[in-house]
């Protein structure tokens, strides 16, 4: 997988890149490549932002910044770029990260990851650059940069090699193992600590009948996140905290 990413703030990723993860990911042949915006700035002073035409707070990353940026690094016009790989724009409002769509991402050869800063891009970066515009969530960061951090991170863990035990990533909340459920808890030693004591199951060797408990209570989990999962718990007076059923 080759990983490019666009950003204000290339140096951020150099705590990112020595992760234990992400560097197996890169070992094995995975590639993640920072590309500073502002350095390919064709503006004086290296410019990168300008007010929002209409008015209103904030800044705005420029479409000639970004498209120099992006023809440096591609040496073809940007406009081919999406009919070739994914260029996903990060912003608060895309398409919101799930495991189906890592999936689908970590299916691709290439990925190319575009940080906004400030108000956010101008809207024909978007238009005519990215093939996508992904969200983490419905919150607003004060840049793309964690955001591509968390796509590069649940991407590279699932391909090869990115993990020590390859079936953690089969076998992990949300996956097709699991029928699309979190996954199942787990215990380690002590099996006994001021009397909480692990599940006895877990401790018979009956490798069947663990699997079955394991399936259970994945199971479970899945059904009480669909409860709690409401569009917005809380705001109606239910489904808040105190609503919640126990953790396990
Ligand atoms: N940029 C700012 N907020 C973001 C979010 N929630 N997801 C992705 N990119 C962002």
């Amino acid at each position: 997988m080759e990983l490019d990413v666009l950003t204000l703030f290339p140096e951020w990723f150099d705590w990112f890149a020595r992760q234990r993860h992400v560097a197996n990911a890169l070992a094995a042949g995975s590639s993640l490549q920072l590309l500073s915006l502002r350095e390919h700035s064709p503006l004086s002073g290296a410019q990168v932002d300008d007010m929002p035409f209409g008015g209103g707070a904030g800044m705005v990353l420029r479409l000639d910044v970004v498209e120099a940026a992006l023809r440096a690094r591609y040496r073809i016009d940007p406009v081919e770029l999406p009919s070739r790989r994914r260029v996903i724009a990060l912003a608060p409002g895309g398409r919101v990260l799930d495991d189906a769509l890592v999936d689908e991402l970590a299916a691709e050869p290439t990925l190319t990851l575009l940080c906004g800063r400030y108000e956010g891009f101008d809207e024909r970066i978007v238009e005519h650059f990215c093939s996508d515009v992904i969200s983490i969530g419905r919150y607003v960061l004060s840049g793309g940069e964690l955001a591509a951090m968390v796509v590069c991170d649940a991407v590279l863990r699932k391909l090869p090699g990115a993990l020590g035990d390859e079936r953690s990533a089969v076998e992990e909340s949300f996956s097709a193992a699991l029928e699309g459920n979190p996954e199942y808890p787990h215990y380690t030693r002590p099996a006994e600590h001021r009397g909480w004591r692990v599940p006895e199951i877990l401790l018979s060797g009956h490798h069947a009948r663990i699997e079955q408990w394991r399936r259970e209570r994945s199971r479970e989990r899945g059904e009480r996140a669909s409860i709690t999962e409401r569009p917005n718990p809380g705001a109606d007076g239910t489904g808040g905290a105190r609503d919640r059923p126990p953790r396990q």
